[in-house]
């Protein structure tokens, strides 16, 4: 992972936990307000960034559940003006990040985070803000091969992180590592979660020594290689299917996390897409069905539409599009 990634991956982070209570925040309205639809409207996507003295939200030297290269105090970054902006949407306020009611929202529950080095940053960054809020409670640490999981126990809310560059599944056969577009075993251990987070692109543009499987499987057929934007086109149309199949909408929320703003700085990283920023979510819950066939009415980025999945795929062929013409200057729709 570039170094670029771990700059800008508290900014992630901060995006991705305002997801989750400005949603419970939202779900609450629905149920007990039925008039205040406003914070429903509320697009908590377009905004900026404000400096905020009051931050940041914890102090990631008194955290030791970072590791020292995603830390830059612990490597004595001497500013630490970076540490201090908050994302303020234009149409509304985001309640302040507060451990202790996260913890209560979500008592008993399991919160998994899946992908690369993102993910595992964005892990990190959670298990500290909640870290910071209650010290003095026992984190129970459990590994296994495929992912971690810490567990604050007086309120039995698991963090989990589990590693995945492509989501689907890389296979050791005789062969050698055959990363298979249309299998996605460990969906098993997914379903059980109360929360999901994906994410998954900078591997699939790795090659030479970095790639990490020898051949690529669609259906019954090994390739060598093919078109990476189509291989990560199909891939994602697996998980797609997976999360559409398998995943209960009413006890899982599901989030999908495009790319990452810092990877693809002119040229840096062999990565031929230089996408500055593209966020892709995901959101069912139980009013999905409901929500279906019920035309445009604008949902904001908390999009109840499982379709989306695609839609959002057709976005970043058009992102594509857009940087093809315009390099480096990319907008995305
Ligand atoms: C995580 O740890 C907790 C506490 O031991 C346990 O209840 C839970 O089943 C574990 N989750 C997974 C997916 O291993």
């Amino acid at each position: 992972m570039g170094v670029g990634t771990k700059k800008y991956a508290w900014v992630i982070v901060a995006i991705c936990l305002y997801q989750w209570l400005c949603m419970a925040n939202a779900r609450k309205s629905v149920h007990h307000n039925a008039q205040n639809d406003e914070k429903l409207r509320c697009n908590i996507y377009e905004g900026k960034w404000v400096l905020d003295n009051s931050y940041p939200l914890y102090d990631s030297l008194a955290c030791p559940h970072t590791r020292r290269e995603f830390d830059c105090l612990k490597y004595g970054r001497l500013d630490h003006q970076y540490l201090k902006y908050r994302w303020q949407p234009h149409n509304c306020d985001l309640p302040r990040f507060d451990g202790k009611t996260f913890l209560r929202k979500f008592r008993g529950k399991q919160i998994m985070f899946i992908g690369d080095s993102i993910s595992l940053n964005q892990w990190q960054s959670l298990v500290c803000m909640l870290y910071s809020a209650v010290p003095h409670i026992k984190i129970l640490q459990q590994g296994s091969g495929s992912y971690n999981n810490y567990t604050f126990q007086d309120y039995g809310v698991s963090v989990l992180m589990f590693n995945s560059q492509y989501l689907v599944d890389i296979i050791e056969e005789p062969i050698g590592r055959v990363l298979n577009l249309n299998s996605l075993k460990n969906g098993d251990i997914w379903e059980n979660m109360n929360v999901l987070v994906f994410n998954t692109w900078l591997w699939w543009y790795r090659g030479g020594p970095k790639q990490p499987w020898d051949y690529i499987q669609i259906g019954n057929k090994k390739l060598k290689d093919m078109d990476r934007m189509h291989a990560f086109k199909l891939g994602l149309t697996t998980w797609a299917n997976w999360v559409n199949t398998k995943v209960s909408p009413t006890k899982t929320k599901v989030f999908f996390q495009g790319i990452s703003p810092s990877h693809y700085n002119n040229g840096e990283d062999s990565n031929p897409y230089p996408l500055k920023q593209i966020h892709t979510l995901l959101k069912h819950d139980k009013n999905d069905a409901n929500d279906r066939g019920k035309g445009t009415r604008d949902r904001g980025m908390m999009d109840r539409d499982r379709r989306k999945v695609s839609h959002n795929l057709g976005k970043l062929k058009s992102a594509r599009d857009n940087v093809d013409r315009d390099r480096g200057r990319m907008k995305y729709d």
